[in-house]
């Protein structure tokens, strides 16, 4: 008798350690071969020939040239973030090969990281750790390290998709007007607490605090430059959960500097990991290694929805969370 031929695995290539339970889903259905952290292209194109697929970090810039130096046989990008702005989506269109992202599931973590900005911005977080920390604290005083107030402040929101209406749903908790602008129209459902602008300038002219969560791109690159800073009122606060380029990081330094704004919270970077020595040195500001994410559950599931894409794709089944449709 003929053996039963064995249905043909997809070979997938990962540049970064992944969770245990998503390295074993990926293991039911393909032969995946995981890299130990390498966001350099050369090595990473070194390690292609062979797969049909490669999942990739936003430390992986899939850029044009990157793409056409992709072997033939790789149909598939999926990238362990929602924000793809890493990846040439038109290069990747061209050559046909479809991409892949991690929508919803890190919404709500990514959400509470900028609550955890806001506050540790807006309450000296930083200066407060260290002075404990380094042995400086020498007890309760009536001056000491006072920080902006927040309960019923007016919080604008720019970008109000997935991550921005969850922020917003915490801003209730805290007594907070919550200020957005949309480009399509309003439908039902707003909370009263949230109220629609005519434009993103009018949010950050309205606003005691910003957050920032539009994705990164041509069009928003360094939107809020320093013309934008200047609509804020004295004293503002700014908060990126987003992405580093959203932001002129010069006219930001400058007005944490002059003190024009309070302070900021950021969890992303212009040329990240590298962080610039004058937003380091800047301040009032609180920093932190774009963890947005990270935490067990989201990690977790931004994962297994790539799994379940990547075993989709080459089932022959619906895709999720397609970006790129050739
Ligand atoms: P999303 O649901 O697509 O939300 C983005 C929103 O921005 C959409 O509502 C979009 O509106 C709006 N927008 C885009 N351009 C605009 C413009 N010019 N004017 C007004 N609104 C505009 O994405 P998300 O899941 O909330 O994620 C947002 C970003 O957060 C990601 O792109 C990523 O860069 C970042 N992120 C960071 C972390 C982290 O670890 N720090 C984690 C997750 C995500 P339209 O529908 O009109 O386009
Ligand atoms: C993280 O920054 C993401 O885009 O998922």
């Amino acid at each position: 008798m003929m053996p039963k031929s064995q249905p043909v695995r997809p070979q997938v290539l990962a540049t970064y350690a992944m969770p245990q339970a998503v390295v074993e889903q990926f293991g039911q259905f393909a032969d995946l071969t995981v890299l130990d952290g390498v966001s350099d292209q050369e090595q990473v194109l070194a390690r292609c020939a062979g797969h049909d697929a490669l999942v990739c970090t936003l430390m992986n810039r899939i850029t044009p040239d990157f793409v056409a130096r992709l072997p033939a046989s790789i149909r598939l990008v999926a990238t362990y973030s929602v924000g793809f702005d890493h990846v040439d989506v038109a290069a990747l269109k061209a050559r046909g090969i479809v991409l892949v992202n991690t929508p919803d599931v890190l919404t709500q973590a990514t959400a509470d990281v900028t609550w955890l900005l806001l506050l540790g911005a807006a309450r000296r977080g930083w200066e407060a750790q260290a002075m404990l920390r380094q042995g400086q604290w020498h007890g309760w005083e009536p001056t000491q390290l006072l920080g902006a107030d927040i309960y019923g402040k007016t919080l604008g929101i720019l970008g109000f998709g997935r991550i921005g209406r969850a922020v917003a749903e915490r801003a209730r908790g805290f007594g907070m007007q919550v200020r957005t602008y949309v480009r399509s129209p309003a439908g039902n459902g707003l909370a009263d607490n949230v109220h629609l602008c005519g434009s993103l300038e009018e949010v950050v002219q309205e606003s005691d605090f910003i957050s920032l969560h539009l994705p990164l791109s041509t069009e928003t690159h360094a939107w809020l430059n320093a013309d934008r800073l200047a609509l804020l009122k004295p004293g503002a606060i700014v908060i990126n959960t987003a992405r580093g380029g959203l932001i002129d990081e010069t006219a930001l330094i400058n007005a944490l500097r002059s003190g024009r704004i309070a302070a900021a919270g950021l969890d992303v970077f212009v040329g990240e990991p590298k962080v610039s020595e004058e937003l380091l040195a800047a301040p009032n500001t609180y920093l932190l290694p774009h963890i947005g994410s990270a935490t067990t559950g989201a990690r977790e599931a931004m994962g297994l929805s790539l799994v379940r894409d990547v075993d989709a794709f080459f089932a022959g089944r619906p895709l999720a969370s397609r970006v790129v449709i050739p």
